[in-house]
């Protein structure tokens, strides 16, 4: 089956939002606005090491999703990261689809879009890139654009910069829950930790107000890093509303995932988060969801388990808690 992409949809130059985008009424952007004078935590990683600690396991408990600045990462790096995505999808149409995946087949890698399996679901306003960076043994160079042809190289730098950045997170958030260093790192496979690449596409869409870009979950990853385009949407869930994330030049978005909830046992949150569409603008925005190999056995630490704290979440394979997830069946 030949999917729709929103992005040749949009090109066709609609004014009116197709059913299947619309969503229901307590969904709507329209009706959930962000509350206003709140915005999320900002923590720069060159102050001491004490301090960033501190920072981060708050921003973990608190909100599950932070900024991080003065990670290291080259503002010229995260550029060219930016054009070569967006110049794969300003390609023709006909050269995308040669890396069209295929997830009925189990071919998840490559160039998508969400499709209905029914005529109530509503699909989201996007088309997305998604591939394995790491480790090596995983990558697969040909479900990765070829064109442009700097592609490959910006995204294997970004990856080693990501990985640095992952292990000295995954090192924060470990001593914030009291425990050595290496902990966190070790329990989600040490060398083993994959790193995948999401690149989401969002189309000028007609009637925002009614259609979402991503509709509200979880990731199921232990982290993820994001860096947005210049147009902003994602908004995150606190205290019962929605706050709007705004942009701020070169900083990293930290969303910690449902693995790290598990493993912190409930300590640190996994963040519920959403994106909106823009009527004029394209947003691009690009995920790195960095997450256990799919064998790994993922529970909460037996360190911060005992009689007064009880496991709030049971231990299974990350396969295991994906197909449930990909499923909608409890976990
Ligand atoms: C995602 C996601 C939000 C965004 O890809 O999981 O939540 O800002 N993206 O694009
Ligand atoms: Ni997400």
């Amino acid at each position: 089956m030949v999917a729709e992409r929103v992005q040749a949809l949009a090109l066709g130059g609609l004014n009116k939002l197709p059913a299947q985008f619309i969503r229901p009424a307590h969904e709507r952007p329209e009706n959930t606005v962000a509350v206003d004078g709140v915005t999320v935590p900002v923590i720069s990683l060159s102050q001491p090491h004490d301090v960033v600690v501190k920072e981060v396991a708050e921003a973990c408990q608190e909100w599950g999703f932070f900024l991080i600045t003065d990670h290291g990462i080259s503002p010229s790096l995260i550029q060219r990261l930016k054009e070569v995505g967006q110049e794969f999808f300003e390609l023709p149409q006909e050269e995308k689809e040669a890396y069209a995946n295929d997830a009925a087949c189990g071919k998840f890698e490559g160039y998508g879009t969400k499709m209905t399996k029914n005529l109530e679901e509503k699909v989201e306003w996007i088309d997305y890139y998604f591939h394995v960076m790491a480790p090596a043994s995983k990558v697969n160079y040909d479900v990765w654009p070829k064109n442009p042809p700097a592609y490959r190289g910006v995204t294997e730098e970004y990856s080693k910069e990501i990985l640095r950045i992952t292990e000295n997170l995954l090192q924060l958030l470990s001593e914030g829950l009291g425990l050595a260093g290496k902990v966190l790192k070790s329990c989600l496979g040490d060398e083993e930790l994959e790193l995948e690449m999401k690149i989401n596409m969002y189309p000028p869409c007609p009637q925002p107000e009614l259609a979402l870009g991503v509709e509200p979950h979880t990731d199921m990853s232990a982290l993820t890093i994001l860096v947005p385009n210049d147009v902003p949407g994602l908004q995150v869930w606190k205290d019962d509303n929605w706050v709007a994330v705004n942009l701020l030049e070169n900083a990293l978005f930290v969303h910690v995932g449902d693995q790290i909830e598990v493993l912190s046992n409930g300590k640190y949150k996994g963040v519920l988060h959403r994106s909106l569409v823009n009527k004029e603008c394209t947003r691009m925005s690009w995920a790195v969801f960095i997450a256990p190999p799919p064998e790994a056995n993922i529970g909460p630490l037996s360190e911060l388990v005992n009689d007064q704290n009880q496991a709030k979440y049971s231990t299974k394979t990350y396969a295991e808690y994906r197909h449930r997830k990909f499923n909608k069946l409890p976990q």
